[in-house]
Order: structure tokens, then sequence, then C-alpha cells
């Protein structure tokens, strides 16, 4: 028996009359005048080959197995195809069936909605879209590391398990081994956790920062790649409960180098996108998003925008007054953006990518550095802002949200006290601010939301495998 070829490789080969063995299923099988075509796939690419054969030369019961979704391994030769489109094809010797596919097999049609394929998300990789997404989404993964390991950060693992809340938005997952139906409670009516698995409260982790500091203030420079939870129920096409995030965090860097650095890593992203995944790339330009590439391609020439949150209220408090535009959420000063706002001031006003900086504390987390100075809006100081960054990028809305940290214990303190963190929790944190603190900065970016803008793809739900959101964890 020969080895088996990967189809990506089969189809670059000119060696024609070799005999190879490729395996993979079927996507579509034709006849014609005692002759069937079997176009056949097997992951590798999203390029089918094509197994031309004789009928004749076949058992008939065998090739009545051979139906859309069955997998199969061919032998035969290589040829030059005579076919528009493909260089070479398979003349089909021997075929065997290695697993019939049932009549019901739910991609058996083409062209059905994508709601559909989330009903059937276990069998949706299987087609050209979820495969092509599936590559690129690998290749992003390779990218990112590449880009930081040659950049000489570090790969620093954080827990997934956690009694800390990093964003303190309170969205958290619960972890216990404790007898839900037998919960002991203290005089006030309080859960008692000191009986759980770990003697406290846990919950599933929403950002791996805060471990994240304590590598950077000892490695000089980590990154984390991994999954985060978010109990938000938020139901819109850009939030999962589970999504994987990459965090950098790197000692001794300002606000400068940071947005330097968010820009950078994109667009290595983006470049290792159009380099690498050319053929997955020209597919989903072609059948799900016709501005991909240009918009890829696009975002590579700009030079990013750098807005103080102050500027942005200016300009969308402008395009209100000028009756250009409505919001349905207000934006005054003070106020957090909805997308409707990030998504005015990147895709209608400056058509480019906007890293927005200096927003109000109140709406960031109390780990963001503080300004020194008070910023002015309409004539008046306005209260305290922080050294935050959110990149916001055109279709997704914020992809990067980070900051320069607070390296001042006594600052930092002051924020957890105001904004009642419990104490009891954060000590460890606190210490990197006791012992030889240093300025530092990081980022944290949505990988889904990356994968998201590369792809062109419209929902979140359709860029990981296996989404979950609320109500949803079938697969
Ligand atoms: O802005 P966020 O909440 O920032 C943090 O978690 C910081 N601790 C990161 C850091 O500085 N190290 O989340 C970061 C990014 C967002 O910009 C967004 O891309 C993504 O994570 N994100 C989500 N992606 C999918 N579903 C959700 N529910 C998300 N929430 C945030
Ligand atoms: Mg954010």
């Amino acid at each position: 028996m020969i080895r088996r070829t990967k189809i990506i490789d089969a189809l670059q080969r000119t060696d024609y009359g070799t005999d190879i063995t490729v395996m993979g299923w079927v996507r579509s099988k034709r006849a014609s005048k005692g002759i069937f075509f079997i176009a056949l796939n097997d992951g590798s690419t999203i390029k089918n080959v094509q197994i031309v054969g004789d009928d004749a030369k076949f058992d008939p019961a065998m090739l009545k197995l051979i139906t859309t979704g069955a997998c199969l391994s061919v032998e035969g030769k290589l040829v030059e195809s005579p076919a528009a489109g493909q260089a070479s094809e398979i003349q089909a010797v021997g075929i065997e069936v290695l697993g019939t596919c049932d009549a019901d097999y739910p991609m058996q049609k083409k062209g059905q909605s994508f709601e559909y394929m989330r009903q059937h998300a276990h069998m949706r990789l299987r087609t050209n879209t979820f495969g092509a997404v599936m590559r690129i989404r690998h290749n992003m993964a390779m990218a990112i590391h590449t880009y930081f390991h040659q950049h000489g950060y570090f790969y620093f693992n954080t827990p997934l398990i956690t009694a800390s809340d990093c964003e303190g938005a309170g969205q958290m997952f619960q972890v216990t081994t404790k007898n839900l139906y037998d919960l002991k409670k203290n005089e006030q009516g309080s859960i008692i956790y000191d009986d759980d698995f770990f003697g406290k409260q846990t919950s599933l982790t929403v950002s791996g920062q805060l471990e994240g500091e304590l590598g950077a203030t000892a490695l000089g420079a980590i990154y984390t790649f991994g999954p985060t939870f978010r109990a938000e129920n938020s139901n819109t096409p850009r939030h999962l409960a589970e999504f994987w995030m990459i965090e950098p965090e790197i000692a001794f860097m300002d606000l400068d180098d940071l947005m330097d650095l968010e820009e950078d890593f994109i667009k290595y992203c983006v470049r290792w996108a159009l380099d690498n995944c050319g053929d997955d790339l020209e597919f989903l330009n072609k059948m799900v998003d016709k501005g991909l590439l240009e918009r890829l391609q696009g975002v590579l020439g700009e030079t990013f925008v750098r807005l103080p949150y102050t500027e942005g209220i200016e300009i969308l408090q402008e395009a209100l007054r000028s009756g250009k535009k409505k919001f349905e959420f207000p934006c005054e000063w003070g106020d957090d953006l909805a997308s409707e706002h990030e998504r005015y001031l990147v895709e209608e006003h400056f058509r480019k990518p906007v890293i927005m900086t200096h927003y109000p504390k109140k709406i960031k987390s109390f780990y963001m550095k503080i300004d020194e100075e008070l910023p002015v809006y309409e004539g008046k100081e306005m209260e305290q802002t922080v050294q935050g960054t959110d990149v916001l990028f055109p279709q997704i809305g914020e992809i990067i949200g980070g900051s320069v940290r607070e390296e001042h214990y006594d600052k930092l303190m002051n924020e957890i006290k105001e904004r009642h963190i419990p104490m009891k929790d954060m000590w460890w944190y606190l210490d990197t601010r006791r012992f030889g603190t240093c300025p530092h900065a990081g980022f944290g970016l949505g990988f889904e939301r990356l994968i998201l803008f590369v792809t062109g793809m419209q929902n979140i739900r359709d860029v990981i495998p296996f989404p979950r959101t609320p109500k949803n964890a079938e697969f």
C-alpha cells in the first residue's frame, strides 16, 4: 500500500503517472457517460481533488455507497487535468469506502443558513466556510506565538480557576464541588465556603492579567493565550461566554510604547493571514464578504488614529449637533461609548482603526494608571482620566482593551477601596507594588474578534468551533 498523500500536497505535484493514495470525505459526485467524478476533500486545503473513474471497472454496490459525506480511500494515478481550474486529478484504480454516510447527513445541501449550521455545529466543520475559518484561526494562533516569541516575550500560563475578579464586573461563573441541594449558610445568610474544594469561593477567570503582571514584573515581558469566561448575558454577534484572549504584559512600557505594540501586533497578524491563508481568504472574499481582502490590505496601509476620549466625545457631539448622525444611546462626556459610537468614529468619521485613550476613570477598571492632568471639555475641567487604550476596528468595534497600569501602591489602594474590591483576594497582586514596583503596561486581544475581522464573518459564534453563549452549550 502506498502512503497517504494529503490533498494539499497532491494538488501541487506534477509527477504525472505516479501512483498515489488520498483519503477524505466526498463533497460531491456526478456521473456522465459511464464515467464518475468525485470531489474529495480532506481538510488540508479548501480545494478538492477530483477523482475520475470508469464505472465499469468498479463494483456497482460499492459505487452506490459513494454519497456526499462518505469517507473514502482512493488509490490511483496522478494525471494532468483537462478540466479548468485544477492542474491535476486522480484516475482511480481502487476505492475503499472507509465510512458510509447516512442519508440524513446535515451538510448534504449547499447554501444552508449560518443559523442552520450553528444547530449542526458538530458537522459544520466539514463545510468550505468553516474549514476556511478554522484554518485561518489556526494560522492566527501561530502568528501570535511567532510574533511574541520573536520579540522576546515568554508564553506564560495563568490559572483558569481564580478567587479574584480582574475586571471587577462580577460576571463570573462559579466553580464549586459543594452540594447545591444542601448549602450551609452562616447567621447572615451567606454561603460558607470553608469546606468547599479550595476553601474559598472560586470562579472561572475573566482575564489572566493580574497573574500576568506578576510574570511581567519578573520576566520582563510575557503573554498569555488561553480561554476566559464571562457570565454576561449579552446576546450579541460579538460576545461569547467562553472566548480566548491574548494578554501581553510588559515591564517598563509607557502609553506610546503600548499603542505602538498594539498597532504593530495586529498588523503582523493581518499580514500573516494575507501571506499564509490566500486560498481560504479568496474563498471567503467571494462567498462571505466581498470587501474582505480590500479591508485587510487597507489596514496594513493605515496608520491607526490615536484619539483621546475627550476629543472622541467632541466629534460625536458635533455629529449630533450638525444632524449628520443620530445615536440610540447618549454620548455625553463620562458615558461609556456604545458600539454605535465606536463604529461611527471608525467607519464614518476617520475610516480607519482608532486607538482611543484617556477614558474617564469611572468607566474603566481599577488597575489603570491615572492621568496627571485633568481633561478640559467645553472649557471646563472634567473628572480624572486613565491611560486605557481601546483599539476600535471597522465592523468589529473594540478588538483590544489595554492600559498602562497604576504602579503606585497608594493610588492603587485608593481605587480598590473606592470600588469596594475585596482586599482579601488582592493582597498578592498588591505585593507587586510593594516589592520593587515598576511602570508597566499590557493589553487583551479578543482572539475571536480578531478572527471575525480577518475572515469577514459576521457572527462570533461562527469563528470558534463550539460556541458558548447564553442558553447554548450543546456541542
Ligand atoms: O476589554 P477587556 O475586558 O480587557 C481585559 O480583560 C483586560 N484584563 C485585558 C488586559 O489589559 N490584559 O477584554 C479584552 C478584549 C476585548 O477588547 C475584546 O476583544 C475581548 O477581550 N472580549 C470578548 N470577546 C468575546 N466575547 C466577550 N464576551 C468578550 N469580552 C471581551
Ligand atoms: Mg474592554
